[in-house]
């Protein structure tokens, strides 16, 4: 479908301010709306500094950007989510739903949403069928489903254009040190500098994984496919089953001599345990044509690649 304009929210973060250059190499105007300043300079993008719970100052955007669509991805990761649930609710569920409704109000469309497979309880199958009940026991699973439900109820009822994308774990070179997930990369630099370097979570330990630009790429396909194909409430996407035990071991047999230990660290070594190995991703693949271009042996190429 034709969107000329795109409104990010979270626009300066790990994920949006790439999707930002996505949508800018194909001539798509972005505005970039977020509570934090780009990580990098872009003098040419329109960026607007705001809370996503400031309803008046978002009301504005539509009026005077007029975006055609809207990619919503500002919100409370995981951790912090725990850390703060009453914020986490606030920012992540009702600032959404406000969002979705001045969207739809402005008659914008598509709104495509982030959620994520944290939304699933941790008795779930190794490899979980799209079907799964979603019974999280963090909160912040429990926000984003939140906004599934809502954004399905507005699509079903009164015909909003509301998209909605699950991520598993996604391995970016980018992401911030504390990140749970984070270590494959720290791993990565370690074997590139010849230090040793102890994964916080056990060999075996691992679930369904995504390179962070194929995360990207997707959200972008998504946003651009046609209203017809969108015929879920929401995708689940997957790419492969990365363990701690696989990355150790390719990076010893790239780099002789690296030293690598398990320490398992609570809660993450649980957490990822608990979240499915695949993900039955087959409703994306034949409705909208989602494929993964970076299998486990790419994600490591590009993580070396690129991680200094
Ligand atoms: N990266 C992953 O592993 C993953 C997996 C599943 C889902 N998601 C979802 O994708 C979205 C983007 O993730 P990311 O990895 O880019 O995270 P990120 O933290 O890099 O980006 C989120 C952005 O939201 C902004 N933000 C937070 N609170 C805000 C507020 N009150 N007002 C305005 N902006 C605010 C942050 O400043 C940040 O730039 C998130 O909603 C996340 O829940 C990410």
């Amino acid at each position: 479908m034709i969107v000329r304009s795109v409104l990010i929210t979270g626009g300066n973060g790990n994920l949006g301010h790439l999707l930002a250059d996505r949508f800018e190499n194909t001539g798509i105007r972005v505005i970039s709306y977020d509570i934090v300043e780009p990580q990098r300079p872009v003098p040419s993008r329109n960026i607007i500094l705001g809370d996503i719970r400031d309803t008046d100052k978002l009301r504005t955007i539509f009026e005077k950007e007029r975006p055609e669509a809207v990619v919503h991805l500002a919100g409370v990761l995981s951790g912090s989510s725990e850390a703060d649930p009453m914020a986490a609710w606030e920012i992540n569920a009702t600032a959404s739903v406000k969002l979705m409704q001045m969207a739809e109000a402005h008659n914008v469309g598509p709104f495509v949403f982030s959620s994520t497979v944290a939304s699933y309880g941790p008795e779930v199958p190794a490899e979980l069928p799209a079907e799964t009940p979603q019974w999280p026991q963090n909160v912040y699973g429990a926000t984003k489903i939140a906004t599934e439900r809502m954004g399905n109820w507005m699509k079903t009822k009164r015909g909003f254009d509301f998209r909605c994308l699950r991520f598993p774990m996604v391995i970016s070179p980018f992401a911030p040190p504390g990140a749970v997930t984070a270590y494959p990369g720290h791993a990565c630099l370690a074997a590139k500098s010849g230090k040793p370097f102890a994964f916080p979570v056990k060999a075996e330990t691992g679930m369904s994984t995504l390179y962070l630009m194929d995360v990207v790429r997707s959200l972008e396909e998504f946003t651009l496919c046609e209203k017809s194909c969108v015929k879920q409430p929401a995708y689940n996407l997957h790419a492969y089953h990365f363990t701690a035990g696989m990355l150790a071991q390719t990076l010893e047999n790239r780099f002789p001599g690296a030293k690598f230990t398990f320490d398992p660290q609570e809660p993450a070594d649980s957490m990822i345990a608990n979240w499915p190995d695949i993900i039955q991703d087959t409703h994306a693949r034949e409705d909208w044509g989602w494929r993964h271009r970076y299998d486990f042996n790419d994600t490591i190429d590009a993580l070396l690649e690129t991680i200094n």
